[in-house]
């Protein structure tokens, strides 16, 4: 955030008793502070869909590199003599291909791979390439060249990079190279070809770039996994979404699948390559390269509560009408093992099968989980009956652990009604809800939470985006309703602990949903005015919530309350106040926040205002991966009283911090 002029002008104003107030006067009660704000508050919650991990935040560059795809070249382009075999080294991915030499020396036998959206590659930066290799038929040493290239360029012009792989061991080996590209590309390819007069057996063909998040191996596109850190989350759910549950059973995600050597890790399709018939990606798999080692890696390393979702035994219901789709009630208990045997993975001693796995995978310290979903987007009695044995089964062998039930796949209605009181009884921890719902839902939902039974379980509002009318996605004004009904989150902090937007990521050319968190292509990612709105709330969400009236009463869009929506938290270990206010209304307005009963020898000291604003309320960051719309951070100077007078842009975001001095 850059600090820069704004329009917000700032008059710090010794505003006594009696004045008359022009302005709309915010008052914060700041003798009462009220319910902690967990955490956990604000997250994020990733699902593999829009090419979000292959091909995404998953940094391979290689489509179908086992060979696996049910069209085992598909993703590759073969030259010269090229075979597909199945009795590779890889006992859950058999396939391989084996080049054998055409004959003549100026053939070749070979192969390219087109990537997801092609393989990009940038001038000067380090590429890992690897495979798994031997000899062909028993035979001799056998060599192989592997390079980057643009197909768009002519002849030897097209080779970016160059190495060559001496495959010198008789039985399989992985073996690997560097490229450094000349030029940058992003629809390039990768080709290997033969060139020796013997052939050769090529498995788990593989390209990384060197510099991934935080140097590892199997690794995270840089650029976004620290988009995902700056967000600051306190929760990070994953893997899904529908891909919990697939479009049927054997498509569901399966953890143990996840995890252990990647070579070995069978491939999964991805439920979202069919699901919509007008975005329709058959290439789209899940290698799970990015399983659940690297998720829970990925959230100790963001700072976020792993929060995995495992699947109840439904198939996708939305999909799968037939109980017969489903996992009998009386044949759960490999399901229900999965559960306790993830927990042991993250949490288990090192003597323990699978706290010894996550040791082997380099991470012998416990992961730390606190928390366990059962069941995505779940409803009707057959969701309540299959997971009550997952509920006792993992009260009586890890009662430490959290348990989130789902409320259905809608914020209201039938299914949601039956399926609240039904969490109550099972007495799950918290309560999963999800709302794609247009500008008036979110307008309205300030107070959705006002009247929430408080002895019930907690809110988790794990799936959430403002689905703006008329087609547009990602524009401010969608964000801006969403920063609008955030204030009622944080108002209501005692019984909701953790909210994440949905779905996290798209690639341009890939996606299946839309409005999505952050946006890239080969080469760039950008965060949406989405995103800033979810950064804005998570780092500054404070420790407590401080009462903040308009007139005695909450500012919640009410009438009378000129589309204005606040709320305040104290932040107790930074000794700071933080207003957030959204003026959803079309015109600028005077505020006076007021920070009412400072305690005795304190006082306001400096400040700063950040705001999110756009005067074309369609502005987009997507639209060329631009940042259209993006925060700017103006100083507050400490005022001589404990009031500070704002005037906010319409239709803005803005956030008020005040230093507290003693
Ligand atoms: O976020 C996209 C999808 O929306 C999720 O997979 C699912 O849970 C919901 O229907």
């Amino acid at each position: 955030m850059s600090i820069r002029p704004f329009i917000i002008s700032i008059i710090a104003s010794a505003l006594t008793a009696g004045t008359v107030v022009a302005a709309d006067e915010l008052v914060i009660r700041t003798d009462r502070p009220g319910a902690e704000v967990q955490p956990t508050m604000y997250g994020l919650f990733f699902e593999d869909i829009n090419y979000a991990a292959d091909g995404g935040l998953y940094a391979e560059k290689v489509k179908n590199r086992s060979f696996e795809f049910p069209n085992p070249l598909m993703g590759w382009e073969s030259f010269g003599n090229v075979t597909v075999k199945t009795d590779g080294p890889f006992e859950r991915n058999p396939h391989y291909v084996t080049l054998m030499p055409v004959g003549h020396r100026d053939k070749a036998s070979g192969l390219t791979n087109e990537g997801y959206f092609g393989v990009s590659f940038s001038k000067g930066e380090g590429y890992r390439f690897s495979l798994w290799a031997r000899p062909a038929d028993g035979g001799k040493d056998s060599k192989i060249i592997v390079e980057l290239i643009d197909p768009a360029s002519e002849g030897e012009t097209q080779v970016m990079a160059r190495a060559t792989v001496e495959i010198d061991k008789a039985d399989w080996t992985r073996y690997t190279a560097s490229l450094r590209p000349s030029e940058t590309v992003e629809k390039g390819k990768l080709r290997i070809f033969l060139d020796s007069r013997t052939g050769c057996d090529l498995e788990h063909i593989s390209l990384f770039p060197a510099d991934t998040w935080r140097g590892h191996e199997n690794g995270l596109r840089r650029d976004l996994a620290q988009k995902l850190a700056d967000l600051k989350p306190g929760v990070f759910r994953f893997p899904g979404g529908c891909i919990v549950e697939g479009t049927d059973l054997p498509t569901r995600y399966q953890w143990k699948n996840s995890v252990g050597p990647v070579e070995n890790r069978p491939l999964n399709e991805n439920r979202w390559h069919y699901t919509f018939r007008h975005r329709f990606y058959p290439d789209y798999y899940q290698s799970y390269g990015l399983g659940f080692y690297e998720y829970f890696l990925l959230s100790e390393e963001i700072g976020a509560e792993p929060l995995p979702v495992l699947s109840v035994g439904l198939a996708c219901q939305y999909q799968n009408n037939d109980e017969s789709a489903h996992v009998p009630v009386d044949s759960l208990q490999p399901y229900i093992d999965d559960a306790l045997d993830l927990i042991e993975f993250a949490n288990g001693d090192t003597t323990t099968e699978w706290g010894a796995l996550r040791a082997e995978m380099g991470h012998p310290e416990p992961f730390g989980l606190k928390f366990i979903a059962i069941g995505n987007e779940q409803w009707g009695p057959e969701y309540g009956v299959r997971l009550r044995p997952f509920i006792d089964a993992i009260r009586k062998a890890h009662p430490e652990i959290k348990i989130v039930g789902s409320s259905g796949p809608g914020p209201s209605g039938d299914k949601f009604d039956y399926l609240w009181p039904e969490m109550k009884s099972l007495k799950a921890d918290l309560v999963d809800e999800h709302f794609y719902a247009d500008e008036n839902f979110f307008l309205n939902g300030a107070t959705r939470y006002d009247s929430y039974d408080r002895k019930g379980p907690k809110v988790f509002a794990g799936e959430y985006a403002c689905h703006g009318k008329g087609k547009k996605y990602n524009h401010f004004n969608a964000a801006l309703m969403e920063a609008a009904f955030m204030t009622g989150l944080e108002r209501n902090a005692d019984i909701v602990h953790m909210a994440t937007y949905a779905p996290l990521f798209a690639h341009v050319e890939g996606w299946q949903w839309r409005p999505d968190l952050i946006w890239f292509d080969n080469l760039r990612s950008v965060p949406t005015a989405s995103y800033y709105v979810q950064q804005l709330y998570a780092t500054n969400k404070g420790t407590r919530v401080l009462p903040l009236t308009l007139d005695g009463k909450a500012v919640t869009g009410a009438e009378g309350q000129n589309g204005l929506y606040a709320s305040a938290v104290i932040d107790d270990t930074k000794g700071e106040y933080i207003v957030k206010v959204a003026n959803t209304s079309d015109a600028p307005r005077d505020i006076t926040l007021r920070f009412d009963r400072m305690k005795k020898g304190t006082s306001l000291g400096d400040g700063r205002a950040i705001t999110l604003s756009s005067a074309d309320p369609d502005a987009d960051n997507v639209k060329g991966l631009t940042e259209r719309v993006r925060p700017v951070e103006t100083p507050l100077p400490a005022p001589e009283s404990n009031t500070v007078n704002v005037t906010i842009p319409a239709k803005s975001f803005s956030i008020f911090k005040m230093e507290i001095k003693n």
